[in-house]
């Protein structure tokens, strides 16, 4: 799937995606945790689906902006959703991410994207743009299946070795952590070289 329609169709139809796991779920909390010392922390969850990942970042304290491009997504994502999370209908790929940032300049000590990084085009700007989200000090956490543990016909929602290496490349930290079939990447700054903004 690549077109919003296609997802939004997905998602108005009832269904859904893969689940959190548990280990998915307790590398979060563990890596993600609301820095000490920091009031009001925020999280951007890119690509959030029906807002699994933004109600666990919710739960840890942070003010959440959310975003997926699939309507049907947020609409049962905000009716499953506690205060603190806003929903935002926005295409990653075409300057959403930007419009964003210029709301109110504000930066974000967690942004996270679950099983979606292999779906887009150019995703290494993505990454980057994100990158440039990062309050000082941020983390940038993505989760995606991993070729070597999904099936060949599974192949286009995967990223390989030589994949993830080309995507981290320019981060400063990176971590990485094996998560049954999916990979977690914990990047941290700059990872945003070339990357710049118009306030
Ligand atoms: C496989 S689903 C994963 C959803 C959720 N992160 C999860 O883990 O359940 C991929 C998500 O990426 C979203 N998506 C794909 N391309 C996008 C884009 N260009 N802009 C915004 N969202 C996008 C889809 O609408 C879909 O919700």
């Amino acid at each position: 799937m690549s077109a919003a329609r296609d997802w939004h169709a997905h998602y108005a139809a009832g269904r859904d995606f893969k689940p959190l796991s548990d280990t998915e779920e307790s590398v979060l909390r563990e890596h993600l945790a609301v820095p000490d010392g920091v009031g009001n922390a925020r999280a951007l969850e890119v690509a959030c689906g029906t807002g699994e990942v933004a109600r666990l970042l919710a739960g840890l304290g942070y003010r959440v902006d959310a975003v997926d491009f699939a309507e049907a997504a947020l609409e049962r994502a905000a009716a499953a959703s506690p205060s603190g999370i806003t929903y935002h209908c926005l295409d990653v790929t075409t300057g959403g991410i930007t419009a964003l940032r210029a709301r109110d300049g504000d930066t974000y000590q967690v942004i996270t994207m679950r099983r979606a990084v292999a779906h887009l085009p150019d995703r290494t700007r993505i990454v980057a743009e994100l990158g440039a989200l990062l309050a000082p000090g941020g983390i940038l956490c993505v989760i995606t299946p991993h070729a070597d543990r999904q099936p060949a016909q599974l192949r286009g929602i995967c990223l390989d070795d030589p994949e993830i290496d080309m995507l981290t490349g320019g981060w400063e930290h990176i971590e990485r952590i094996e998560a049954g079939d999916s990979t977690v990447l914990l990047l941290r700054g700059p990872g945003s070289a070339g990357v710049t903004y118009q306030e």
